[in-house]
């Protein structure tokens, strides 16, 4: 039996159907197909209008095209749930069209229609996006099961397609949510924090602004040497935050002009306990609380509270030691007038090391140099 006839005798059984009431869900089911539109790419006319003749029988609407650029025309005219698409066709070939039209509708079904001997091209079509293809001459019955298949398959992949995209909404709706709530307490937590920091720095006019210029001083050293923004503000926030334990130190000692006693320096040190103290319980203050940690450690591992050296201490905890040191001396104390910045940087070279890192150095070196005067908040 040719493939014409198949297709005539198959479009008589769907009519006769069609006409009688206990097949009532047969017709449902072809109304339902009738949803569907079909497009159905060959350059023979006997194949568009037989496989066209059979698929109008199973309930689809059908359009043909003859070539592939035609194809793609009516793809941009019309929505289709399938293509039928033969892989041999002057002009473009089926393979051509397949990436084309599914950049015209990316939830298309393509199914390609080969000859026997074009199986490695039909393969090439299925990496291009086809779902699926069929061997010349199709076997009706095949053709069925294969758009059922395709359809399915279709169905399957825009619902996989609805669900990942509501996961996705979902997720950056929480976590926009989420990262809002996070700012929100860290804000606030930074300015209990701070209110502390202005609370002891009033304390001691010597101290004033000193959290915020080593803070701005610290940033721009992590910037200068390359670090993550996320980690700058991780520093910016450690360097106005790294003081917060003085105000567990006496006034008298903090104000002492002078040379501190043993015991006084031993006191002094406990800043960096309490401050750990009051900071712990913000966890979400994150590697900043590191860098509070390890503000008075030395590259040669001779500082506190743990003794640490080299890159064991926090990268964080290496800047902020560089820019408390450079705004200490470049401060005014009771007992001595503030040094220049670039006589601060000469000074320091010594203790490159000792106190400081080499490359810390080297970056807050160039830091100072480029802005000549640092702005001072508070003089
Ligand atoms: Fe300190
Ligand atoms: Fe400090």
């Amino acid at each position: 039996m040719s493939l014409v006839q198949m297709i005539d005798q198959s479009a008589s059984t769907a009519a006769a159907f069609a006409d009688r009431p206990d097949e009532q869900r047969s017709v449902n089911r072809s109304v339902e197909m009738s949803m569907r539109r079909v497009l159905v790419v060959d350059d023979e006319e006997s194949i568009r209008r037989a496989i066209g003749k059979f698929l109008k029988t199973r309930g689809f609407e059908v359009v043909t095209a003859q070539s592939g650029d035609e194809a793609l025309l009516q793809l941009g005219q019309q929505g289709f749930v399938l293509m039928l698409c033969d892989v041999r066709m002057p002009g473009l070939s089926g393979v051509d069209v397949v990436p084309r039209a599914l950049q015209l509708d990316s939830e298309l079904a393509i199914m390609m229609l080969t000859a026997v001997n074009d199986a490695p091209t039909a393969t090439e079509s299925l990496s291009q996006g086809a779902m699926d293809y069929l061997m010349k001459p199709v076997e009706l019955a095949d053709l069925e099961v294969a758009i059922e298949r395709a359809l399915h398959k279709r169905a399957l992949l825009i619902e996989q397609r609805r669900v990942e995209r509501m996961i996705r909404e979902e997720v950056a709706q929480r976590t926009e949510e989420l990262e809002r709530e996070k700012d929100t307490l860290r804000n606030l937590t930074v300015s209990v924090a701070e209110t502390l920091i202005n609370a002891m720095e009033v304390k001691d006019v010597y101290l004033r602004g000193h959290s915020q210029r080593v803070a701005e001083l610290a940033a721009s050293i992590a910037d200068e040497l390359g670090m993550t923004p996320d980690t700058v503000e991780q520093v910016r926030l450690a360097g106005r935050l790294h003081d917060v334990g003085k105000i567990g130190t006496r006034e008298a000692v903090l104000n002492k002009p002078g040379t501190l006693t043993p015991d006084e320096f031993d006191h002094v040190k406990e800043h960096v306990r309490i401050g750990m103290d009051i900071l712990a319980p913000l966890k979400h203050l994150g590697e900043a609380l590191t860098f509070v940690q390890d503000h008075h450690e030395h590259w040669d591992g001779k500082g506190y509270p743990r003794g640490l050296d080299r890159d064991r201490i926090s990268i964080g905890g290496r800047i902020l030691a560089a820019a408390d040191a450079f705004d200490a001396l470049t401060s005014k104390r009771a007992y001595r007038e503030p040094m220049q910045p670039e006589e601060t940087i000469q000074f320091l070279e010594g203790h490159v090391g000792r106190l400081l890192d080499p490359d810390v150095y080297a970056a807050l070196r160039r830091v100072v140099s480029r802005r000549k005067t640092l702005t001072f908040i508070d003089p």
